[in-house]
């Protein structure tokens, strides 16, 4: 399958790139290193340095003998996205490309605007995009639990059958997200539901956990393959930064109470899942969305487990309930439905003691690099 992966050097991006070569598809890559610009900007790094894109393909190439070509260019500019859709025509496209830290994105009014129209601007055009030069494609948008907020009801795969004065009919499932970029990600699905009902798209929306990992069958070998690994409290997410926090004996920063629950998974199930849902797509016609994640854990569970672990390995693992710089529930009920990935295949991998071990070793060869002061600025969100 040809397929365009569109934000092809973030974290998820340039794994999904490499592991698709791997099973035989077709693979461009696109992006703008926004992510990297951030970065810098807000002077937070990853954990290692990590080559740029056109260094990354020649190094995978060397390595493996699969060409990626690259486009580097903003795909909220339409003449680049032409540009891109014309060279290169997709079976199947998959849209990682946007602003994805929810703590950048409630920082001021600058970062709240780059959010929204980044974002929306870059769905809006690969809906244009497809609908001119590739109808036939199908999208593999990437989207967020975070969509759906906690709701006091079980979460269902992306839609709900009501019932309301004795009739029936089937929704979007309610969604109230708890960040301006959350907020965004519902904004794209109801960009894309729109679309499909007028032009006959056919789109998956794969409502994403938060990921945790670095290693993929494709990068294991090669340090220089690796992903972005941020652990800084804007761009890291929770269990990657706990990791960091346990190497360089920072207490674990639990915000508020820690009973925030959440869906899970290691990066190599979003390979799976977004392999397996370009390969069985969706029909033309239809918003297929799915709930991307593997397990569930509390903020407190993911600790204690990073505490356990760490300390097997020697570390002096602490925990330490912080002030939440967040507007969320700390204690809620929490049941969302994940059954449609595995039906479709994926073969999940959890989080034991095994994997985390090799996580915290991973970290512990950077250790000299982690810079403390990016560990707990007390960013509120405004
Ligand atoms: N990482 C997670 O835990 C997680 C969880 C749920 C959902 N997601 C979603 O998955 C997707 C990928 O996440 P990630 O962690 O790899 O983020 P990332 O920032 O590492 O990757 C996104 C990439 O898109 C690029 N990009 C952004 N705007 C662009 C534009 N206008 N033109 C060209 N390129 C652009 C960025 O430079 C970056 O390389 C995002 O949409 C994110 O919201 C991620």
């Amino acid at each position: 399958m040809r397929v365009l992966i569109l934000g092809g050097d973030g974290y998820l991006g340039w794994p999904t790139a490499m592991h698709l070569t791997t099973q035989g598809h077709d693979v461009v890559v696109v992006d703008n290193y926004l992510r990297r610009r951030l970065c810098r900007e807000e002077n937070v790094g990853p954990l290692f340095e990590v080559p740029n894109l056109h260094e990354r393909v020649r190094i995978w190439e060397s390595a493996s003998g699969y060409k990626i070509p690259v486009f580097i260019g903003d795909l909220t500019q339409w003449d680049f996205v032409q540009e891109v859709f014309t060279s290169f025509t997709p079976e199947g496209i998959v849209h990682y490309a946007e602003q994805p830290a929810a703590p950048y994105s409630m920082l001021n009014r600058r970062a709240a605007s780059l959010t929204l129209q980044n974002n929306l601007m870059v769905t809006a055009n690969v809906i244009f995009a497809v609908r001119e030069f590739s109808p036939e494609a199908h999208i593999v948008k990437i989207g967020t639990m975070g969509e759906y907020g906690t709701p006091n009801i079980d979460i269902e795969e992306g839609w709900l059958e009501v019932e309301h004065k004795g009739r029936r009919h089937t929704f979007l499932y309610p969604r109230q997200a708890s960040s301006l970029y959350h907020t965004t990600k519902i904004m794209d699905t109801d960009l894309l539901w729109f679309y499909v009902r007028m032009w006959d798209l056919r789109v998956t929306d794969l409502m994403q956990g938060p990921v945790y990992g670095l290693f993929t069958d494709e990068n294991e070998e090669h340090q220089s393959l690796l992903p972005f690994f941020n652990y800084d409290e804007l761009f890291g997410t929770v269990l990657n930064r706990f990791v960091v926090q346990a190497v360089v004996g920072y207490p674990l920063t639990v915000y508020g109470k820690g009973g925030q629950t959440r869906g899970y998974l290691n990066i190599k199930d979003t390979l799976q899942c977004v392999r397996l849902s370009l390969e069985k797509p969706s029909d033309n016609g239809r918003l297929r969305i799915f709930n991307q994640f593997v397990e569930t854990f509390s903020v407190n569970d993911l600790a204690c487990k990073v505490q356990q672990v760490g300390s097997q390995l020697g570390l002096n693992v602490s925990i330490q309930s912080v002030e939440n710089p967040r507007i969320e529930a700390e204690d809620h009920y929490y049941n969302p439905a994940n059954t449609g990935l595995l039906d479709l295949g994926l073969e999940p991998h959890y989080l034991t003691d095994e994997v985390l071990a090799e996580m915290i070793e991973a970290v512990l060869k950077h250790r000299h690099r982690i810079q403390e002061h990016q560990i707990y600025r007390k960013i509120k969100w405004a």
